[in-house]
């Protein structure tokens, strides 16, 4: 009997500078960046699975249209564990798929989705929903700037492509049963909110079938706030604007209902009261409309939330996929880091003789051999990789910025006084932790 080999592909999205979108020939454009592929990037490593890249040389024929290409390698499982190869080498052993895309430069529009409050003559008003039309500039990068220790991009992408394929082929849901709902819960700070942002824009560059999409971010904290007078009405009109979208086919729309904890959280403790409040008729009818909207084959529901436990939802225990998303390793650690010295050397923060920190694989045999600038930056790097295990995504983003608040406040800092900053801002973070879990 024949066996089946799954090859690995190579997803190349392409994205256009603004100028370029009118007249661009996609053939033509094509075959000119995977010339630039298969030839210049032979010495360039493709780390956690994708690479996104910025600037081309001005002799690239496709300078002055392209913006960035994003480079994602989908493996098979006897690939994962290979060693680090290059993008050249991947090249040659991977089938190639191409989407080419522009940017909506629009701003995210939160129009009739505020709760405005008049609170004790103080008005206050508070961003309940907020919708994007995607792709959208703001996610650009943000999917390839996310760095996880499992295949967790790539599974949500894969099951998030099947469940709207399906759904587009009308399957009959009592035989293959697939509902669009993802929930992604976890601690505080480890990139579920952007993940499903981040998701919603893949969806819309990689799934040809939508002519573009829309992503409306429900903030489910806001909608319970105490004024929950306005929230009914505020419940009807940002259903009105979904359904609106989702009644044109050839678009994406992706509903985000970020801390969804928050809405079953208001419903126990209304429902342990005696009387039915407020806070139970707008979940409830909050639930109602959801239902509703689950049941037109072009949206797809993401929920995150950081009660890692039962949530007590309809709509969340019927997700097929609940992914808990938890704090990085040491690996993941040093890639996020190593991704922020890396900006920190194109703006000519860090300078001098470390113009480039090794990829993780190369570290590892670099202890062996290598003792120049490069080699001791990078091992340094790990150790206070090592030294900041515990730190969720959002601090580990913020700790090269707090090393250079309080540590340097200069330009142009060799690599090695940048790294001794760092340390210290790291020591000072975990003191800071530490005394905040004493308090507690
Ligand atoms: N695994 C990660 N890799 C890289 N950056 C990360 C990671 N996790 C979090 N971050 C950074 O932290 C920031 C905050 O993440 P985000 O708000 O999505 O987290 P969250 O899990 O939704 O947090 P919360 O539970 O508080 O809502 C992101 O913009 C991102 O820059
Ligand atoms: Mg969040």
């Amino acid at each position: 009997m024949a066996t089946m080999t799954c090859h690995p592909t190579m997803h190349i999205e392409i994205c256009l500078k603004d100028s370029a979108r009118k007249d661009v020939s996609y053939s033509e454009l094509r075959t000119e960046v995977s010339r630039h592929l298969s030839l210049h990037c032979s010495g360039l490593y493709i780390s956690h699975c994708n690479l996104l890249l910025k600037s081309f040389d001005r002799d690239t024929n496709f300078a002055d249209k392209v913006k960035s290409i994003s480079v994602d390698l989908e493996l098979n499982d006897s690939e994962s564990e290979s060693r680090l190869k290059t993008l050249g080498e991947h090249w040659k052993c991977t089938r190639h798929s191409f989407y080419v895309f522009g940017l909506n430069e629009s701003m995210p529009s939160s129009d009739d989705l505020v709760l405005s409050c008049n609170k004790e003559e103080e008005e206050e008003d508070m961003t309940v929903a907020t919708h994007w039309r995607l792709p959208c500039s703001e996610f650009h990068g943000l999917w390839e700037s996310l760095v996880y220790d499992s295949s967790v991009k790539a599974q949500l992408l894969s099951y998030a492509s099947t469940a709207l394929l399906f759904s587009d082929r009308d399957v009959d849901q009592h035989i293959v049963s697939c509902n669009r709902v993802i929930l992604l819960h976890g601690p505080p700070g480890t990139g579920k909110t952007s993940l499903s942002k981040a998701l919603a824009q893949k969806l819309c560059v990689r799934m040809g079938r939508y002519r573009s999409g829309r992503l409306m971010e429900i903030n489910s904290h806001s909608l319970l706030s105490k004024w929950f007078a306005e929230s009914g009405k505020l419940v009807n009109r940002i259903f009105e604007e979904i359904e609106k979208f989702a009644q044109n086919s050839e678009l994406l729309v992706c509903v985000l209902i970020d801390e969804v904890e928050s809405l079953s959280a208001a419903r126990s403790a209304a429902i342990k009261s005696t009387e039915p409040t407020d806070a139970v008729r707008v979940v409830n009818a909050f639930l109602t409309r959801i239902d509703k909207i689950k049941k037109y084959p072009n949206v797809m529901i993401m929920t995150t939330s950081n009660v890692t436990g039962a949530i007590d939802l309809a709509f969340v225990d019927r997700a097929d996929i609940k992914h808990y998303i938890g704090k990085p390793s040491v690996p993941a650690i040093y890639h996020i880091y190593r991704s922020c010295f890396e900006e920190l050397i194109r703006v000519g923060i860090i300078s001098g003789s470390c113009s480039s920190v090794l990829e993780l694989r190369e570290l590892e045999e670099s202890f062996s051999y290598k003792r120049d600038a490069q080699a001791t930056t990078s091992q340094s790097l790990y150790e206070i990789s090592r030294l900041s295990e515990g730190f969720s995504g959002r601090t580990l983003r913020k700790l090269p910025f707090l090393a250079h608040a309080f540590y340097l406040k200069s330009v142009g800092v060799e690599s090695s006084v940048f790294i001794e900053a760092l340390r210290k801002a790291v020591l000072k973070q975990k003191k800071e932790e530490e005394e905040l879990t004493h308090t507690d």
